[in-house]
């Protein structure tokens, strides 16, 4: 039976989550996917760190008090995060890397992404702003340290696009797509649409875990502005960075704009999208758009996220799912190591 080591990174409510999985369903993987997955390290900047080579219960873990330097509370635990060594040290397969984005320069994730697979590791991650910002590097540094690295999570979370459109989608001529692409800024227009001021749709949409660390990333398109750049450069081919796309979010829609908008049988919507031009040149951009209700995406609603790919030859092929939540982007991640088990198998027929 196959066993992957885990060395976890951040160990918020993703992270968490997909401790608690493990915790549950480790033995009904056996049977189901083929492999058992075994946590060896943990490291948070706010946990602390760490390292259990023969094994973590991924049940203490995930009842682990979200205290400043909790990690230290267990034998062998650190009040500080020793990252590098949790990392490099830890006898970990796969790095699962689940930290803040920093939609600035994607640090401190690019580090540690960087650090694994120069050490021979598989990447998992849900963290946008490495692959946004440094991606293409990113991406050859696994093919030169003959590793994987895989990012399902940091687009819809669990709901598959990346490699729905890398995988079943190859060779439908993808020339573009339109989505709702944040689950924060959908859920608080829904919200506004039932009368909930955006102070307070904002506000309860950090408490259900959907918000980023500064929920202005939400609402005014970058966080959105990061997944497009993602997702163009991953299906149409662009080099795309952050500048490339044009950016407005919601924060100055009001409540009057949201009711004269259903008195006239329409929606607001926070889109992402991008397209190939007729001279090959990528456009995109994010912005709110008025859609009317019969738009294929105008009845996504809440935190639920919606994208619609243009092909040649299949027209739109749209995908709706969660965009956000701990569990939703902790399936990705095993999503993500499903993916490298299934390479493995594959490679060794
Ligand atoms: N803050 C993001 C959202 C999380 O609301 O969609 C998932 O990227």
């Amino acid at each position: 039976m196959t066993e992957y080591k885990l060395a976890l990174v951040g160990f918020g409510g993703v992270n968490r989550a997909l401790a608690q999985l493990i915790a549950e369903r480790n033995e009904q993987w056996k049977t189901e996917l083929g492999f058992t997955l075994k946590i060896v390290g943990v490291t948070d900047l706010f946990l602390g760190s760490i390292i259990g080579r023969e094994g973590l219960d991924a049940g203490v873990l995930t009842r682990l008090p979200a205290a400043k330097g909790a990690l230290a509370q267990l034998p062998g635990g650190e009040a500080t995060a020793l990252n590098e060594a949790v990392i490099k040290d830890s006898g970990a397969d796969i790095i699962v890397e689940a930290t803040f984005t920093n939609p600035v320069d994607g640090e401190p994730a690019t580090s540690f992404c960087r650090w694994a697979l120069e050490g021979g590791k598989h990447v998992v991650t849900t963290n946008k702003g490495p692959i946004a910002l440094h991606g293409s590097e990113l991406k050859a540094l696994a093919r030169r340290n003959n590793v994987a690295f895989e990012y399902e999570g940091s687009v819809m979370s669990g709901t598959p696009v990346i490699r729905l459109a890398r995988q079943a989608l190859a060779g439908s001529s993808i020339g573009g797509f339109e989505g709702i692409l944040n689950g924060t800024s959908n859920f608080v227009l829904t919200s506004m649409e039932g009368g909930l001021g955006f102070a307070e749709a904002v506000a309860k949409a950090q408490e259900l875990g959907y918000a980023e660390a500064d929920p202005t990333a939400d609402v005014e398109g970058h966080d959105v502005r990061l997944k497009v750049v993602i997702l163009a450069n991953e299906l149409l081919d662009a080099k795309l960075t952050v500048s490339d796309v044009t950016c407005s979010g919601i924060s100055s829609l009001s409540l009057g704009d949201i009711e004269q908008a259903r008195q006239d049988g329409a929606r607001w919507k926070l889109i992402g999208a991008a397209k190939r031009q007729a001279d090959g040149s990528i456009s995109a951009s994010v912005e709110p758009r008025l859609l009317s209700n019969d738009h294929p995406l105008a009845s996504v609603c809440g935190a639920t996220n919606a994208v619609s790919f243009s092909t040649g030859l299949l027209g739109a092929v749209t995908v709706s799912g969660p965009g956000a939540g701990r569990t939703e982007t902790a399936f990705a991640l095993l999503s993500d190591i499903i993916s490298i088990h299934q390479s493995r198998a594959h490679n060794q027929e």
